[in-house]
């Protein structure tokens, strides 16, 4: 492996650019000097970086995108992985499809992006940055399908790191607590009926996230630490961001027994 000069710009793909992290990821970016481009399905006509219609759900649709940002840029140097929605819902009463469609977006759009990204990554020793969540370090009540999503991208850019870090790529899983973003209401709920024996638990805890979320911090933060990710010389497997005291929260379960936790916990997640 060749010896790695420090990066300070280049190119970098950013997924879900058209809104929330992903939107304020672009514009630091740009901002700084990179070359951005925002892959999303939605285009603005304001937005000063480059913007592809990619829907990572698609896989036509991102092999095609991808294509033509690598042959136009000549290669990538970081991927930001951003696209995401959630889905909330019991366990018990979520159809699978919607299970489904949580899983295809979060998880394998994540994985198709990044993996039309390596070659190209591989040949710059290039960054990835994967969206993770609190939630895909602690299971949410009522949003099971959306931190099964995160979960899964915590093993899998884990074991990603160990097949890439021969070729010099670095692979960090960035983990938000709540933020203020379109996230809130691009939520899809799972429909209830009057004898859903979950439907006042269920109500509680989506109130009671959706506060936390719409009374959070704006994404610029999280822009700030991705900023600072792409540059940095050793940057780490993971870095959770938000408030101390939700940042503490995936700290504390990792020390006590788990019936302590959730016990501690179930205020705050609205059970
Ligand atoms: N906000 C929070 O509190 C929070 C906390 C932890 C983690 N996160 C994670 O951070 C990421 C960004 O969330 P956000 O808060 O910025 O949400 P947001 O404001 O709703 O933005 C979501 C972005 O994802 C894009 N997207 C959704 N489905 C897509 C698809 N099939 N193909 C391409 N793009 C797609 C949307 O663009 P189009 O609709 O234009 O395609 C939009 O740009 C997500 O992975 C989320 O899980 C958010």
């Amino acid at each position: 492996m060749a010896a790695r000069a420090q990066r300070t710009t280049g190119t970098v793909v950013i997924t879900g650019a058209s809104a929330g992290i992903g939107s304020a990821c672009a514009r630091r970016l740009h901002e700084e000097g990179w070359t951005v481009v925002g892959a999303s399905r939605r285009t603005s006509p304001v937005d000063p970086w480059q913007q592809v219609v990619m829907d990572v759900d698609d896989d036509a649709s991102v092999a095609e995108g991808m294509a033509r940002i690598i042959a136009e840029h000549g290669g990538i140097d970081a991927v930001v992985t951003c696209a995401g929605w959630g889905l909330a819902g019991p366990v018990e009463t979520t159809p699978l499809g919607e299970a489904a469609a949580q899983i295809e977006t979060n998880f394998f759009g994540t994985v198709r992006t990044v993996v039309a990204a390596l070659p190209s990554l591989r040949e710059r020793q290039g960054r990835v940055i994967v969206l993770s969540s609190i939630g895909g370090l602690i299971g949410l009540p009522f949003q099971a399908y959306y931190s099964a999503s995160k979960f899964a991208l915590e093993g899998w850019a884990e074991a990603l790191a160990w097949e890439v870090k021969p070729f010099g790529v670095d692979v960090t899983l960035v983990e938000p607590g709540n933020f203020a973003t379109d996230f809130t209401a691009s939520r899809r709920l799972v429909a209830s009926t009057e004898d859903d024996p979950y439907r006042a638990a269920q109500a509680k805890a989506i109130s009671t996230m959706e506060a936390d979320e719409l009374g959070g911090r704006g994404p610029e933060q999280v822009a700030e630490v991705v900023s600072r990710l792409l540059v940095a010389r050793r940057p780490p497997r993971r870095l959770t961001v938000g408030p101390a005291g939700e940042r503490l929260g995936s700290f504390v379960k990792r020390l006590l027994p788990n019936r302590v936790f959730e016990a501690a916990s179930a205020s705050s997640l609205g059970v």
